[in-house]
């Protein structure tokens, strides 16, 4: 206690004499250790070089890249990210660092050297120099040329807790000792280089050595060793990414099966590899494992899960591989309790019948995401089941049976539903409330023969994109479609749809890029005045019954780079305006009523890459 009621004022002393040593913003030798950083480093050709600065201003502290303690005053990050001029000259050669430059910066926590075409250190000015600044936590080498005899140089900084040498020339076998002494290590970025495997003679497994590294970066290399036994002994690995290397064949993961040696793996990346093995008990023990990603691999024929019994906190489940063989009913995956995510893209999907009827999946989806080939059967029951469901896509899969309404009646979170290219059929019924969420609806390629509801714009009305192309909606377009004011894309194309186009369409209050209503039987004439699609850069009406002229509005469409209006019973002259839009580059006016001649200027337009024009009634000569 009574000590404590000086310590105040002791703290304030200090702190005055620090300010006076100060006077001139920083510490004189930091100062002066600076400027030999510049004459070191700088590139006189490289004019946009960060450190050209340095020095005009004697408060070193405002220095490009350079921060200081805001109580101490002293310099504690230094960013020195491609100062010789990397991105201007990649072919720059070689450079040597003299780490002892950096000794005077007692307090230096961050010290950040990427893209700087750094080769090693200069002869007895290696990082071992720099083992008494104590408070050193993050030094950032990514982007350099620094080969495998860097690592031992490393070695005394034992503060350290990120190291990064992403993008560098470590190659072959690494030794495991030379991490030895980073015993404070928390996250090791070694991805981008050529490295095949640790020695593990002397290993990790060691106490002490590296039993605080909580995320290891190992993506881009070469390792081909899949029984991974160097991890043994990473008690503290949380994240591992093992993407894009060279792991083939089964995955024996000897290095998980220590107990406990794993078990608080989060994140397990393995993706682009070459693991062929579908039996997934290698996640035996991963028992806090919850993103999985497998994406990209030979993995074949139908998942074994047995083993997800034993990750029970799965939320993200990707894989995006080929031949994997997923059944739509997701049984596999019915007792994964937190799984959100689960994303199978370009799998084959099959119909399982073997399941359980009754069993009622203990996940909530959030992501669902299975655009893949194969045969879906009936819309799967598991869906019966999620309330949470926010991106879902069920594309290709030539699912049957109904489309079933009460998934979006159930999932009021939604904001993209895909369900492209299935056979689903029956009538297209809006929930009861509104999706406020919902910006992405495409069901286009279906067999649904309703109408399209008459409130669509109410109940989805921040709808960016919608899709309900190729399927057999009939009746008319419903002109609460114009309440969507977020609305950018439209396709009702191929469809039965008849009656005129709302006018509130075009000329009301959206900005529409893309309005695809061709292959209709949509009447009347184009009676715009006004025409609000001034983004618009696609308007493909073809294959409908419209009537009378080309509206001159349309000559506002000043982005307008497809019009196509051919197989209607459009008649007049080909309006003089056509030749003067300057975005338009295809122009389909063919099978129509069109007669007279054409525009002087319309040969002129140079955007124009496309132009038909036949089956009309016009002159051959132009006026
Ligand atoms: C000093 O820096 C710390 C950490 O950067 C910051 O949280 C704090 O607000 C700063 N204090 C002052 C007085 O600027
Ligand atoms: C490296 O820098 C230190 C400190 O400025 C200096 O004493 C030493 O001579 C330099 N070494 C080389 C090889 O330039
Ligand atoms: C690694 O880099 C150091 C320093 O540049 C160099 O002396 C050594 O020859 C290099 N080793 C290999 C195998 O290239
Ligand atoms: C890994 O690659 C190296 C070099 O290509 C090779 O010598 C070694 O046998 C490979 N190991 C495995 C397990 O395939
Ligand atoms: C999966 O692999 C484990 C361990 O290698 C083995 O014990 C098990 O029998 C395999 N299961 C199948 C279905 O092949
Ligand atoms: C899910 O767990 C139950 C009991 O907890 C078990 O009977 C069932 O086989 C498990 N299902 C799967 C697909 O692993
Ligand atoms: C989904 O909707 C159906 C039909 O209205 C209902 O029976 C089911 O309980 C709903 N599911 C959830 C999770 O709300
Ligand atoms: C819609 O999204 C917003 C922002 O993400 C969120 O706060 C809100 O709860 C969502 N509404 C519904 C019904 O999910
Ligand atoms: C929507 O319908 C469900 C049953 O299908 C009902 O429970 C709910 O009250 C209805 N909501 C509104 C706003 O009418
Ligand atoms: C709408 O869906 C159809 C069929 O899936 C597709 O061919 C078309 O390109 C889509 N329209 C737009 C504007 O993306
Ligand atoms: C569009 O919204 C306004 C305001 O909510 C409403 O009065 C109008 O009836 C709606 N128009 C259509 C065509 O649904
Ligand atoms: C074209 O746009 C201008 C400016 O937005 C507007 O004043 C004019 O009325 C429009 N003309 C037609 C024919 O829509």
């Amino acid at each position: 206690m009574g000590l404590n009621r000086f310590s105040l004022p002791v703290a304030a002393a200090i702190m005055m004499i620090n300010a006076s040593l100060l006077v001139q913003g920083c510490l004189e030798e930091e100062r002066t250790a600076l400027l030999q950083i510049k004459t070191s480093m700088f590139d006189p050709n490289y004019m946009a070089s960060p450190l050209l600065s340095w020095g005009n201003d004697a408060h070193c502290c405002s220095w490009a890249g350079v921060s200081c303690d805001n109580i101490t005053g002293r310099v504690n990050e230094i960013d020195l990210f491609d100062v010789r001029g990397w991105f201007i000259d990649p072919s720059m050669g070689d450079w040597y660092l003299n780490a002892t430059l950096f000794l005077p910066f007692q307090e230096l926590n961050t010290l950040y050297l990427g893209f700087n075409y750094m080769a090693g250190c200069v002869a007895n000015e290696g990082f071992e120099r720099l083992s008494r600044l104590n408070k050193l936590e993050s030094l950032y080498l990514g982007f350099n040329n620094l080969n495998n005899s860097i690592l031992s140089s490393l070695k005394g900084l034992s503060s350290l807790k990120h190291l990064s040498l992403y993008g560098n020339q470590l190659k072959g076998s690494i030794d495991t000792k030379d991490f030895d002494s980073l015993s404070k290590l928390e996250e090791l970025t070694l991805s981008g280089n050529e490295i095949q495997n640790f020695v593990t003679s002397t290993g990790f497994e060691r106490p002490g050595s590296l039993d605080k590294l909580e995320i290891l970066y190992l993506s881009s290399n070469r390792i081909n060793d899949s029984s991974l036994s160097f991890l043994k002994g990473l008690s503290s690995l949380k994240h591992l990414y093992l993407d894009n290397n060279q792991l083939k064949g089964s995955m024996e993961m000897k290095g998980f099966e220590r107990p406990g040696s794993l078990d608080k793996l989060e994140i397990l990346d393995l993706s682009s590899n070459r693991i062929s093995d579908s039996n997934l008990s290698f996640l035996k023990g991963l028992s806090s494992l919850k993103q999985l990603y497998l994406d990209n691999n030979q993995l074949k024929g139908p998942m074994d899960m047995k083993e997800f019994d034993s990750v029970s906190k799965l939320v993200e489940f990707c894989d995006l591989n080929r031949q994997f063989r997923i059944p739509i009913s997701l049984g596999p995956f019915f007792n994964l309790s937190n799984l959100e995510i689960l994303i199978g893209d370009n799998n084959e999907v099959y119909e399982s019948t073997e399941l359980e009827h009754n069993l009622i999946p203990r996940f909530q989806l959030q992501t669902l995401s299975l655009a893949c080939n194969g045969f879906g059967g009936t819309f799967p029951r598991f869906l019966y089941y999620q309330r949470d469901l926010q991106h879902v896509d069920l594309s290709y899969i030539k699912m049957t049976g109904e489309f079933s309404s009460w998934l979006l009646q159930n999932n009021t979170k939604l904001q993209e539903l895909y369900l492209v290219s299935n056979s689903l059929s029956g009538s297209f019924h809006l929930p009861n409330h509104s999706h406020v969420n919902l910006s992405c609806l495409d069901i286009s390629r279906n067999e649904i023969d309703s109408q399209i509801p008459t409130e669509i714009g109410s109940c989805f009305p921040r709808l960016w994109f919608l899709n309900l192309s190729r399927n057999h909606f009939g009746g008319s377009i419903p002109s609460s479609i114009s309440n969507m004011s977020a609305l950018d894309v439209l396709d009702l194309s191929n469809n039965g749809l008849s009656g005129n186009i709302p006018e509130q369409l075009v000329e009301g209050s959206l900005s529409l890029s893309v309005l695809v209503l061709s292959n209709n039987h949509l009447k009347g004439q184009l009676l715009w005045r006004s025409f609000n699609l001034a983004d618009l850069t696609d308007l493909i009406l073809s294959g409908n019954r419209l009537t009378g002229i080309l509206p001159d509005s349309l000559s506002n469409g000043s982005r307008l780079e497809a019009l196509d209006v051919s197989l209607n019973n459009l008649n007049g002259k080909i309006p003089r305006w056509i030749g003067y839009m300057s975005s338009l580059k295809y122009l389909d006016l063919s099978e129509n009523n069109l007669s007279g001649s054409l525009p002087s200027n319309f040969c002129s337009s140079g955007t124009m890459a496309d132009v038909y024009l036949s089956k009309n009634k016009l002159d051959r000569i132009t006026d």
